[in-house]
C-alpha cells in the first residue's frame, strides 16, 4: 500500500503588525504560533499546509513582515491564497518567488498549480479588490478549464478563499460570490476535482458543488457566530481555533478531518485489561 499523503488546511490568520489584537480583541499572532507548533508536533506529521486567506487583517506590508516568519516556522512546505483583507500587490511583493505563491508575475491576479505533489494543487484568487465578497473573472474561469483539461487524471484540490454559494448566514452573504454558477458548470465537467477547499466564513462547513464537495475551514483564531438568520449581525467568537486535515490515498480517496487546537483534557482510554472501562 503506498503511504498516504496528507494536507492540512489553516485559514484567515488575519495577522497584524505591532503586537495589536484583531479587533482590540484576538491574539491572532499567538493563535497562529500555536497552530504552527501544533501542526509540527503532529503525528504523522503534514506533508504540506495550504492556507486559504485572509492571512493578514488589513493587507499592510509591515503586517505580512510579521507573518512569514512564522509561516517560515513550519517544517513541511506551504501554499498560499489571498482572501478579501488581503492586499494583491502587497503580498505579490512579500511572496513572488518562493514556492508557497508560484503565481505567473504577468497575470492580474494570483493563481498558481503545483504539479509536483501526488495531488495536483490549483489556488485561485477569488478577491475583487475593495469588496468583501469574491468571485472569479471569465478569464480565470477559462484559465482554469485550461489547466483542468491538460491532466485530466489527476486527482486535483482547489484552493480559494472564497466559498462560491450563500451559507445562510446572513451577513457573510451580502456579497454573492460573482460567476459562480458558470463556476460550477466548469467544476462539473471535471470530475478528477476532489475538492474546493475555502476559508472567509470562519466556520467548518461542507456543501456539494459541481459534482464534488467544498469543504470551508475554520479559522486558526475566531470564528463566525452560527447565526442562520437573515438579519444575523457581523459578530465573532473565540470558539476553539481549527484547521482540516485531508488525507489521500490513491485506492481510498480523500478523507477529510477537523481538528481544533487547544488545551483539553485527555487522551483517555476506553478499555483497560478487563475490556471497555465500566
Ligand atoms: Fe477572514
Amino acid at each position: 500500500m503506498s503511504r498516504p499523503f496528507l494536507i492540512a488546511q489553516i485559514s484567515d490568520p488575519h495577522l497584524k503588525a505591532g503586537g495589536k489584537f484583531s479587533y482590540g480583541v484576538v491574539d491572532t499572532l499567538g493563535a497562529l504560533q500555536r497552530m504552527v507548533a501544533h501542526l509540527n508536533a503532529s503525528v504523522p506529521q503534514p506533508d504540506v499546509v495550504v492556507i486559504s486567506g485572509d492571512l493578514v487583517d488589513f493587507g499592510r506590508a509591515d503586517e505580512y513582515a510579521v507573518l512569514a516568519p512564522v509561516l517560515g516556522q513550519l517544517t513541511m512546505p506551504f501554499y498560499l491564497v489571498p482572501g478579501n483583507h488581503d492586499d494583491r500587490e502587497q503580498l505579490r511583493m512579500a511572496f513572488t518567488g518562493q514556492a508557497c505563491l508560484p503565481v505567473d508575475t504577468t497575470a492580474p491576479t494570483l493563481d498558481w498549480v503545483e504539479d509536483a505533489l501526488p495531488v495536483r494543487l490549483i489556488g485561485l484568487d477569488s478577491t475583487i479588490p475593495g469588496a468583501h465578497g469574491g468571485g472569479l473573472t471569465h478569464r480565470q474561469l477559462a484559465w482554469l478549464d485550461q489547466r483542468l483539461a491538460e491532466r485530466p487524471h489527476s486527482p486535483t484540490l482547489l484552493i480559494l478563499h472564497h466559498p462560491p454559494f450563500i451559507t445562510g448566514i446572513g451577513h457573510m452573504d451580502r456579497e454573492p460570490f460573482a460567476n459562480a454558477a458558470a463556476f460550477e458548470r466548469l467544476v462539473g465537467r471535471h470530475p478528477h476535482v476532489e475538492r474546493l477547499l475555502c476559508g472567509h466564513l470562519h466556520r467548518p462547513i461542507q456543501k456539494r458543488f459541481g459534482g464534488t464537495v467544498i469543504n470551508v475551514c475554520p479559522g486558526t483564531s475566531h470564528q463566525v457566530v452560527l447565526d442562520l438568520r437573515e438579519s444575523a449581525p457581523a459578530h465573532f467568537r473565540l470558539e476553539p481555533a481549527g484547521y482540516l486535515l485531508h488525507r489521500w490515498h490513491p485506492e481510498e480517496g480523500l478523507v477529510t478531518h477537523g481538528g481544533v487546537v487547544g488545551d483539553y483534557r485527555g487522551p483517555f482510554p476506553f478499555y483497560d485489561a478487563r475490556g471497555l472501562i465500566d
